[in-house]
């Protein structure tokens, strides 16, 4: 059987080094020595100043918004994980769906501009769908015009860099998912980035309920994450490198064998990639079906990342945006991972091509 993905799992013998020393000392959480070093290293990695271990992706994004105080109206992408809206309608906003660009999915900076221009607007959080891009500087250039903060749901883009820059230095505030499911994962977890001091301050104190010993400072939640999980991330961080070389080559030989008619996602040519999804976009919803069925008689399961536009969500009632709504319908992302074999595409590509 098949999966969109399969979560990476080191050698046991690694993870136990690791939980023989939690035995030794009993910090099991609460900011203990392998959270401390996870933060050091990652940070490090990811090029920014402040890196905020967190217990997972959505709760990275709910301390962003509260941190920054988003109020009512924000802008937001329709062409992401329900958990990006979610953040948002959870801590009180609104959410203002700005329309995506057609090519990279992500949204489209003019389009901002002229939404953020409509409306009276507290913030943008949009997301790095994919691990790719739009034109980040100029995105930043209209949060800094307007004087509003602009997130980024970097939940797909552990590891990308941006015109040779960590993506994450990029907006007011990036967040990362480490689920089980990603490139890089903690087996829950996540984390909020940012080079401003006294915001970061102000998230590590409402992550862990905004008291310090007997100083009660701020109105904060749970959002800590266990050493448990920190040695996991530890451990898989010593691997990514050739995770990532791996998914490279595996991405590479999908792309030489699916063809038209199927479009092949384009990625902006100024990012260096993390290979974290692997999106083909059809011509039509019966045709994704028509291919999808045909995969699951061979117990093979891509998944309609993202469907639907979260706009038309039940739960939502949202502004219209065609080309989201017309590129969720068409939209499937295929299996990819850190063992998926050379074998593995060969078949997957050959029953796709041959079901059109
Ligand atoms: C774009 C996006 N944002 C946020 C999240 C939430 O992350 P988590 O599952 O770690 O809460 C996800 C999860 O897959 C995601 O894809």
């Amino acid at each position: 059987m098949l999966h969109v993905t399969k979560s990476f799992l080191p050698d046991l013998n690694e993870y136990i080094k690791y939980l023989e020393k939690i035995w030794d000392t009993h910090h099991l959480t609460n900011d203990g020595p392998y959270v401390k070093e996870l933060e050091y290293k990652l940070g490090e990695f990811l090029e920014v100043e402040n890196f905020i271990f967190v217990s997972n992706g959505t709760i990275a994004l709910q301390l962003a918004i509260q941190a920054l105080g988003l109020k009512g109206n924000v802008l937001t992408t329709p062409f992401s994980y329900c958990a990006t809206t979610n953040a948002l309608i959870w801590e009180g906003c609104k959410p203002i769906f700005v329309d995506i660009d057609p090519v990279s999915l992500t949204v489209h900076s003019e389009q901002i501009k002229v939404a953020a221009e409509m409306s009276s607007i507290s913030g943008i959080l949009t997301t790095h769908v994919y691990g790719n891009c739009g034109d980040l500087e100029k995105q930043e250039l209209i949060s800094e015009e307007m004087g509003i903060p602009l997130i980024y749901d970097g939940a797909h883009a552990f590891g990308v860099k941006y015109k040779g820059k960590s993506i994450f230095n990029y907006g007011t505030v990036s967040t990362c998912s480490f689920h089980a499911t990603k490139v890089f994962h903690t087996i829950e977890g996540g984390a909020v980035m940012t080079n401003d001091r006294n915001l970061a301050e102000k998230i590590r104190g409402i992550r862990s309920f905004g008291h310090k010993n007997d100083d009660y400072f701020d109105i904060g939640i749970n959002g800590k994450n266990s050493e448990f999980h920190a040695a996991m991330g530890l451990v898989n961080f010593e691997h990514f490198s050739s995770i990532q070389n791996h998914r490279k080559t595996s991405s590479k030989l999908y792309d030489s064998l699916i063809k038209d008619p199927i479009i092949k996602y384009q990625y902006n040519s100024a990012l260096d990639r993390n290979y974290s999804y692997y999106p083909i976009i059809l011509e039509s919803e019966n045709q994704l079906m028509q291919v999808t069925n045909k995969l699951n008689d061979q117990q093979i399961f891509p998944r309609r990342y993202f469907y639907p536009s979260l706009n038309n969500l039940p739960t939502v009632s949202g502004n219209a945006c065609p080309i989201s709504e017309d590129i969720s319908k068409r939209i499937l992302c295929l299996p990819l991972s850190a063992d998926i074999t050379e074998s593995d595409i060969l078949k997957i590509s050959s029953i796709i091509m041959s079901s059109l």
